[in-house]
């Protein structure tokens, strides 16, 4: 089945960088890049910094994605962006529900919905976060939170809205930390996630890229995308780096050839 699927190998630069190093990584991607059927470039800078790098990418092949938005179309909602604004400078994504929004932001599940449906309303890609905690994992609670996280946009959207969405499984155990889930672990819970999916329609299942972070990188890279299930990779940290973002971007190529 994984044939079938792209791989994504998507960049988020959370809060860093400023114009300088935002040019210097935004440029150094697209000229060490090269191209390979089969696997998307996705890079999500934070907000002021968007729109440039939109300009730097154009042409690259390169799509450009946000971190979060607002459930909210534009109005009296002072800090906030809206969907529509970020189609405007030429986001094609946006995260939601990353763990770091849900827990320091509060944001709830169905919040976190919200905002799937707001960016597919604009025909922005949302890239939706699931994972669970240490100590859920360690309460063998690992299932019942992803499929908690995925109920709640299943009933906002329904199944046919995963025709045009990414999900990424991101255990919060491995994110920043430096350990990464096993393949084996990360490719069960992919599988888990996609069995979910199947269980409503089965052809869109197949579909969605089901893409892994947590601490992702060049040397770990490969044996991840080596799984069935595991389309792709939101990096972090590696991320900020070009070189270091190049080399899981060539690990997928790899395993694609
Ligand atoms: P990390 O972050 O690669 O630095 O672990 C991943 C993420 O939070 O998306």
């Amino acid at each position: 089945m994984s044939g079938m699927r792209s791989f994504l190998i998507a960049g988020n630069w959370k809060m860093n960088g400023d114009s300088g190093h935002i040019r210097e990584l935004a440029t150094g991607i697209s000229s060490g890049h090269e191209p390979v059927e089969g696997v998307d470039v996705l890079v999500c800078p934070p907000f002021p910094y968007i729109a440039s790098v939109a300009g730097l990418l154009a042409g690259s092949g390169i799509a450009v994605g946000a971190q979060t938005v607002s459930e909210n179309g534009n109005g009296a909602f002072t800090g906030d962006v809206s969907a529509t604004m970020l189609k405007d400078i030429g986001a094609a994504f946006v995260i939601v529900g990353h763990s770091e929004r849900r827990t320091l932001n509060g944001e709830t599940d169905t919040q976190v919905a919200a905002k799937f449906v707001a960016a597919q309303a604009e025909g922005i890609v949302p890239v939706l976060c699931v994972g669970e905690t240490l100590e859920e994992r360690e309460a063998g609670a690992t299932e019942a939170v992803i499929g908690r996280q995925l109920a709640a946009v299943l009933d906002a959207a329904g199944i046919g809205a995963f025709k045009k969405a990414v999900i990424a499984y991101e255990p919060v155990w491995a994110i920043g930390t430096g350990k990464t889930a096993t393949p084996e672990q990360a490719q069960d819970v992919h599988r888990h996630i996609r069995g979910l999916l199947a269980a409503e329609d089965e052809q869109v299942a197949g579909g969605v890229q089901i893409l892994y972070g947590g601490s992702m990188k060049g040397e770990n890279a490969a044996g991840l995308l080596g799984m069935s299930d595991i389309d792709g990779g939101l990096i972090g940290g590696a991320s900020l780096k070009v070189d270091d973002f190049l080399a899981i971007v060539r690990a997928g190529a790899a395993v694609r050839k």
